[in-house]
């Protein structure tokens, strides 16, 4: 294919694509199967391999990101980003509307009823038609330059339709996480953390808090790609700039739609403040429906002179107000409080409440993270509780109404003994969970560690879930993550829902998981906070069991990435007679136990992807060429000298002065050994 003819094609492909993207993202209504877009897009993706100069920064191929942004550029707001003034209640609304009317006495006023998007505000710039650049709120004077990240949004037009707006303008809205997205965002990231060791309680500190945090964190990452990976969405609501074909804010929205602007379709026009307030209590009724998160309603003066007129306060324009709705709380009863041992021994405690009807689903059960909160709380069982969920995955209670306590009702006594093995408890100084320090005969804490063993991330066999290794525990064919290599096929043959065929799978698989690499068997066996990233670290550092388990506390810290905390766990790991007997017999049964050294070369992560170093000098704690390597695992280039194309300069002791002229002429930045380390983590 020739230049020309490619041009043509490109441009084809790239139309045809942003009007599927349009319809996929915008109108939901998709005309062609994913696989048939995948296939455009590959097309596309090729032709622009090969002829590198016809790649537009608006091309509908960079949706899928890769672009790195190291610093978010500052640029100064155009039109300053301004907030609303905000009400919780039907007499202020009507305040608002009294002073509207008192300062256009003799005009017919309407309203733009909209909803208020819980998200993160973004300016987005056209130039003839073609995203130019999006920019956050910041301090609403100027904010973070975020175009790359942005470009990933399906929901963003990249390329307008055919339309009257003038060459330049700036349409503002909201970029929404949706809250299918964010719980399997959140889902993800438990099943991660279960199986990187951590305890109930402590996923829940590290799960995403709510769609908006979560969404304004995706946007300032640094690597584009992995915005893509994430679903956000995006609703307009504001046109700036001049020369627009309309009269009032309800047109614009209008045109807006037609140029490919995704708004939203519960915009209404109100005449009156009665048709106001129905709006409001409709959507307060009917927030849940909407499969992303609101915290209220925006009324809007509609024309666009009228606004005009009334202005601007110091902060915020007087022809809009915002109308907030109140966290959703529902009341109900403490049934009773449960206990959770997870695989660590962490007590959690939970919950159990009268079922009740919250934010759409029903809740049974409410977070009550450890004694402490009980405590706090002074609960008793039969209290009448408020719960909450402002915007959290997991309700809360956040009080205790008082006067409807019962006189029967009995204070909580937390539990001193594990409820599933009855152990006495234990308290770490300075952490806030009791746990059961029955390892090895505490059937949740043993069960757990099996299904650990056997998961997908760890062994990898199949047929071995946690209801399989709660079976072989009681029928106590298994007590610990060795027992399985004794395992036969005839024991398992005759459990219940077993049969010779899902035996003859399982002792398959069982004996596949000899060739699981040594990084992943060490993940495997489960170390308190020795996740699968850490488990490769130290693979690679220490390259055998042997060397790690000799290894004392100073060596561990001198791995890359290995922090005390860690260090302490793995001696501890070790210094366990029982835990070396079951080591010895997985080692006779087959499983690898050093490193081959090809897995040495594997990748350790694409935190300089896209990203050219130029290395010169000598350096204090790395040889230079150990340091080259470095930038290549973690998916870096390495440049011989300083180009227009190198991001960075890594210059150590007696480097040589040209090198470093150059980087200051071509504004390349030069960074030192420790800048580095912190770069790659
Ligand atoms: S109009 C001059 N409309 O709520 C302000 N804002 O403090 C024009 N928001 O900064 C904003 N949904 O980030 C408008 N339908 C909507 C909105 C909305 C959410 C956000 C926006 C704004 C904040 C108000």
């Amino acid at each position: 294919m020739t230049k020309e003819e490619a041009q043509v094609r490109i441009a084809q492909l790239s139309h045809q694509l942003d009007e599927h993207n349009h319809r996929y993202y915008v109108l939901s209504h998709p005309i062609i199967s994913d696989f048939e877009f995948d296939k455009l897009l590959e097309e596309l993706i090729a032709l622009e391999k090969q002829f590198p100069e016809l790649l537009s920064p608006n091309s509908p191929s960079q949706r899928v990101g890769g672009a790195i942004t190291k610093d978010f550029e500052t640029v100064i707001h155009k039109y300053p980003m301004m907030s609303l003034g905000n009400t919780y209640s039907e007499e202020e609304l009507r305040d608002f509307d009294e002073r509207v009317r008192k300062l256009l006495p003799d005009d017919e006023i309407e309203y733009v009823c909209e909803l208020k998007f819980d998200g993160v505000a973004i300016g987005l710039t056209y130039k003839d038609g073609e995203l130019l650049r999006a920019v956050t709120r910041g301090d609403s004077i100027q904010g973070d330059d975020v175009t790359a990240n942005v470009r990933t949004i399906g929901s963003i037009p990249l390329k307008l339709k055919k339309g009257d707006y003038p060459s330049e303008f700036e349409i503002r809205g909201e970029i929404i996480l949706p809250r299918k997205e964010f719980d399997r965002m959140n889902a993800e990231l438990a099943d991660q953390l279960a199986e990187d060791g951590y305890s109930d309680e402590e996923i829940n500190e590290q799960l995403y808090r709510n769609p908006r945090n979560t969404a304004s964190g995706t946007l300032k990452q640094q690597d584009s790609a992995k915005v893509a990976t994430r679903k956000l969405d995006c609703f307009l609501y504001a046109l700036y700039g001049d020369g627009f074909p309309f009269k009032t804010h309800f047109e614009s929205l209008y045109k807006a739609r037609e140029w490919g602007f995704k708004i939203s379709e519960h915009v209404k026009l109100c005449k009156t403040m009665e048709e106001v307030m129905l709006y409001i209590n409709s959507w307060e009724q009917n927030r849940d429906q909407l499969g992303f998160d609101i915290d209220g309603v925006v009324i809007k003066v509609n024309n666009y002179r009228l606004q005009q007129e009334l202005g601007y306060t110091a902060k915020s324009p007087r022809w809009a107000i915002a109308y907030k709705y109140r966290a959703q709380a529902a009341v109900t009863i403490l049934n009773d409080i449960g206990y959770q041992v997870g695989r660590t021994g962490a007590i959690t405690p939970v919950a159990h409440l009268k079922p009740v009807q919250l934010a759409g689903t029903i809740v049974k059960r409410a977070s009550l993270h450890n004694s402490d909160q009980i405590e706090k709380l002074a609960l008793r069982i039969g209290d009448t509780v408020m719960v909450e969920k402002g915007g959290e995955i997991i309700p809360k209670i956040t009080g205790v109404d008082i006067s409807k306590r019962p006189i029967e009702a009995v204070s909580v006594v937390y539990i001193t003994h594990c409820p599933e093995c009855n152990t006495e408890l234990i308290r770490v100084e300075g952490e806030a969970n009791h746990y059961c320090p029955n390892e090895n005969g505490c059937p949740p804490q043993i069960v757990g560690r099996l299904a650990h063993f056997t998961s997908r991330k760890a062994m990898n066999i199949d047929g071995l879930g946690s209801e399989t290794m709660d079976l072989l525990f009681r029928q106590n064919l298994v007590h610990n993550i060795a027992d399985i290599y004794d395992l036969k096929k005839e024991q398992i043959a005759v459990l219940e829902r077993m049969g010779e065929k899902s035996a003859s799978n399982i002792i398959e698989g069982i004996n596949k998981s000899k060739e699981v690499s040594f990084e992943r068997v060490l993940y495997a066996i489960g170390i308190r906070y020795v996740g699968d990233t850490v488990a490769r670290k130290l693979a690679r550092h220490f390259k055998n069991i042997d060397a790690l388990m000799e290894a004392n506390f100073d060596q561990l810290i001198e791995a890359p990435e290995i922090g005390e905390k860690i260090a302490q766990s793995v001696l501890k790991y070790f210094a366990d007679a029982d835990k070396r007997k079951v080591l010895d017999r997985l080692k006779n049964a087959g499983l690898q136990f050093e490193i081959i050294q090809d897995e040495a070369n594997l990748p350790l992560s694409d935190k300089l992807k896209g990203i050219t170093i130029v290395v010169t000098g000598t350096f204090e704690n790395h040889e230079r060429e150990e340091l080259k390597k470095l930038i290549e695992l973690h998916g870096g280039k390495n440049g011989s000298s300083v180009t227009g194309k190198t991001n960075y300069l890594l210059a150590g002791a007696d480097c040589g002065p040209s090198k470093l002229e150059k980087a200051e002429k071509m504004k390349v930045k030069v960074i030192s050994e420790k800048e580095f380390d912190v770069m790659i983590g």
